[in-house]
This record gives C-alpha cells, structure tokens and sequence, in this order.
C-alpha cells in the first residue's frame, strides 16, 4: 500500500518546485531583489557569509542548499572565495543561477531524495529554504546533513522560529512553508550530531526566523 504521508509530502515539495519555476524573478531580479522591495538584502546576507569566512577560511567547500537563484548568497559566497555547490529543486532557479553565478556550480535535486558522498563539505548553508520542506522530511535531512560535512564542519541555517505551517499566496503563486519553533529545532539539530554553536533571531515584519550556526561533533 502507498504510504500516504509520504506521497502528501512529496506533492508538498512539488508544489514549492512549481512555485518557485513561476515566481523566480518576482522573488529575486538578477540583481538579488524582490519585486516591492526597496533593498535587496544583501547586507544581511554578506554578514552572514563574512561570519562563516571567520569559521572556514576560503577556499572552503561549501553547499548551499535552496540556493534560488544563486543571487545574493551563492555569489557572495564564490566572490570571498569560497567552491560552491549550489543545490534547488527548481529547475527555473538553477538555471539562472547558472547565469548568474558562473563561478559555481549548480544541480537540480530535491534536498531531501539528493545523495552525495560523506565528508564533502566544510560547511552546509541553507538561507530560507528547509523552511519549505515539510517537517518530517527536515528532521530526517539533518543527519544527512551531518553526513554531508567533514569533521567539524558548520551548518549555518535560517530555521523557524515559531510553529506554523501552512500554503498562502506568494509573488502570485501557491506556497507551502512548514515551521516548527526554535527549541524543537535546536533538540532536532543536537540528536542529529549538530552541535548548536549559537542562535539568533532574524526579523522579518512582524514574524521571523531563526538562524542558527551548528557543528558537527
Ligand atoms: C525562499 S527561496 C531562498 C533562496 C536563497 N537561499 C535565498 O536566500 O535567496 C527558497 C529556495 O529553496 C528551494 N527549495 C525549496 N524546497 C526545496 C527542496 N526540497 N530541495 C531543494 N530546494 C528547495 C526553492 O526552490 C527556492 O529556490
């Protein structure tokens, strides 16, 4: 018998791979911002990158996972110097990041199905991305995660902050977005072999997020 929660999560992430093919440019132009929007971003994304550069001294092996577009923190990342994997489920975001961000390279894979070698990577990055894969699915990537970087390696992901799940309009298209709160996320990350280093609140309007900067042990 089909396992239906699995097929329901499957359709969950196909939904945001359909979502993101058509809202591409309204979510990023390929300077980096948003439709609206009066400031692209990057400033938040470069100290994020510059603090990681202090854990990983470029050339560091990196993968960004969700990387969109590739614009602003995939190409902020090969700009310091650092070999980037980016990885997105939509077709649409990797191929303009292509474009984009000649200087890495890409693959269109589902995070969550994608298999790699063990021990590949210094550091996994991951900015508003697991935050649309659905929970089940997140909890059992982090081990996978974890298996992905070297001994010592660094997360630095943008996690939920609160409970909350739910499918809303976004830039015109459906989306799904699946949070659990910050204290779940740092037991998930803990039993996972990811050490939580520190974690910060990110605002965004009246919500937010959670970023949280993890090790593996
Ligand atoms: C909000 S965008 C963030 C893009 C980029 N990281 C940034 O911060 O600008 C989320 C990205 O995650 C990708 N994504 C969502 N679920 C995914 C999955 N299961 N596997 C790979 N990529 C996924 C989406 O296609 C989208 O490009």
């Amino acid at each position: 018998m089909a396992d239906a929660n699995r097929d329901t999560r499957a359709s969950q992430r196909d939904l945001v791979r359909r979502g993101y093919d058509a809202i591409s440019r309204a979510y990023r132009n390929d300077e980096g911002r948003a439709d609206g929007a009066t400031e692209n971003g990057t400033e938040r994304y470069k100290g994020w990158v510059d603090e990681l550069a202090q854990l990983i001294p470029p050339p560091a092996r990196v993968l960004d996972l969700g990387c969109g577009a590739g614009v602003p923190a995939t190409k902020l990342m090969t700009d310091k110097g650092f070999d980037v994997l980016g990885l997105d489920i939509s077709a649409v975001q990797i191929e303009r990041a292509r474009r984009l961000v000649p200087t890495a390279t890409f693959q269109q894979a589902d995070m969550v199905t994608w298999e790699h070698e063990p021990a590949s990577f210094d550091a996994v990055v991951s900015f508003y991305a697991l935050i649309h894969v659905p929970l089940e699915d997140q909890r059992n990537l982090l081990p996978k995660i974890r298996s992905w970087l070297r001994p010592a390696g660094y997360l630095l992901a943008i996690v939920g902050a609160e409970r909350w799940t739910g499918v809303e309009d976004y830039y015109g298209a459906a989306m799904f977005w699946d949070h659990a709160d910050r204290a779940t996320y740092l037991v998930w990350l803990t039993e996972a072999g990811l050490v939580p280093l520190w974690h910060r609140f990110v605002p965004e309007g009246r919500v937010g997020h959670t970023l949280v900067m993890a090790q593996a042990m």
